[in-house]
């Protein structure tokens, strides 16, 4: 990683009145969204910094509309968002992994769209495991017609006007992008304010890690097994084997991925025959990020912000970090497809 130092500390709230200063005609409704988002970030870094002793841990009892069980901690996330995206009037509409439809908010005529997984890796809640929320903002289309419809969010990743995720790890870090660079601040809770860490977070081009459920191996496409495989054999002069490391929340993994290079791999499978993860709350915004931060991000065929949407629940494949570990997994994708193992030798 390669990092720009500040010599002084620079709150989030210093950082967005600078940004704005830079661009005149700014409205500032773009930075009152990041305002809003980092309060529900703060307030949710606190509850789950004392999930373990409050009431709040486990299961609420509910699944949620993927059948999913729904633990306490997402619910709560969910509805901070929510209500602080509803306070500034600037976002029309909401969705979330934990709502089936789209949230229609107060201010029918706001600009925003945003997209928003409020709890990620919510399995690692119980066992004090880094989890993350991840957010995703689009402008609705100027149309006459005042009502708000599901095709309005149904915009590609390419679209999105800002994105970015908070990490509840050992610290609470944010990661933002409006297109111009990463940013990084984290929570200095003796303050109870963001302080910028870093203006201009570049991954590496190349890393040593790769990051995937490997016990899915066997339901794999072949290029994914032979690369796997490439990853673990021995050859000092790159570097092999690579390390494994997997922590089950996609922001946790990704967050490690940005900052020390490498792969993250959610590919499709026999379980999951169009990926696991969601397109337009996880991919789109994760995959943003880690290109603005000079990756690159692809579902195994095109990049990932091409993807034209369907559905706002969408699920696809994701191939995402260091530039030369995408791309050369890509060409194992391309070498083998359509290959059975009989015909090719592990
Ligand atoms: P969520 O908790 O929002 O449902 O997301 C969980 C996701 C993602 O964070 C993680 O990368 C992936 O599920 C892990 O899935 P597997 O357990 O299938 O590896
Ligand atoms: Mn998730
Ligand atoms: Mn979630």
């Amino acid at each position: 990683m390669t990092t720009q130092k500040e010599d002084r500390l620079v709150t989030l709230e210093e950082f967005i009145i600078q940004a704005q200063n830079r661009f005149p005609g700014a409205t500032g409704e773009l930075s009152q969204l990041l305002r809003d988002i980092s309060l529900a970030a703060k307030i949710i870094s606190r509850e789950v910094n004392k999930a373990g002793i409050t009431n709040i841990l486990g299961y609420d009892g509910s699944t949620n509309i993927h059948g999913e069980s729904v633990k306490k901690l997402d619910l709560f996330a969910d509805s901070q968002l929510i209500s602080a995206l509803e306070r500034s009037g600037i976002t029309c509409m909401v969705i979330s992994e934990e709502n089936d439809g789209i949230v229609q908010l107060s201010s029918s005529g706001g600009k925003y769209i945003v997209y928003m997984d409020p709890l990620d890796g919510s399995s690692n809640i119980d066992v004090n495991v880094s989890i993350g929320s991840i957010f995703s903002i689009y402008m609705r289309e100027p149309r006459f017609d005042q009502t708000l419809r599901e095709e309005d969010a149904l915009q590609p990743g390419t679209k999105q006007v800002a994105a970015g995720y908070v990490l509840y790890g050992s610290s609470t870090t944010l990661a933002y992008t409006t297109g111009l660079n990463v940013s990084l601040f984290t929570l200095d809770p003796s303050l109870g304010e963001f302080i910028l860490s870093d203006r201009k977070v570049q991954i590496p081009d190349h890393g040593k890690i790769y990051s995937i459920n490997e016990g899915s191996y066997n339901s794999w496409e072949l290029g994914l097994k032979k690369y796997i495989k490439y990853c673990q054999e021995d050859d000092q002069e790159s570097g092999r084997p690579y390390s494994a490391r997997y922590i089950g929340s996609m922001v946790a993994d990704l967050h490690r991925t940005l900052i020390k290079g490498g792969i993250f791999i959610y590919p499709h499978s026999k379980r999951y025959p169009n990926g696991k993860l969601r397109l337009m709350y996880e991919c789109n915004p994760l995959s943003f990020i880690i290109e603005q931060a000079g990756g690159m991000a692809t579902d195994g065929h095109q990049r990932i912000m091409d993807i034209e949407p369907t559905a706002i629940h969408q699920q696809t494949p994701i191939y995402i970090g260091s530039k030369e570990n995408v791309s050369h997994v890509m060409d194992f994708l391309h070498e083998f497809a359509g290959k059975e193992e009989a015909e090719v030798e592990i």
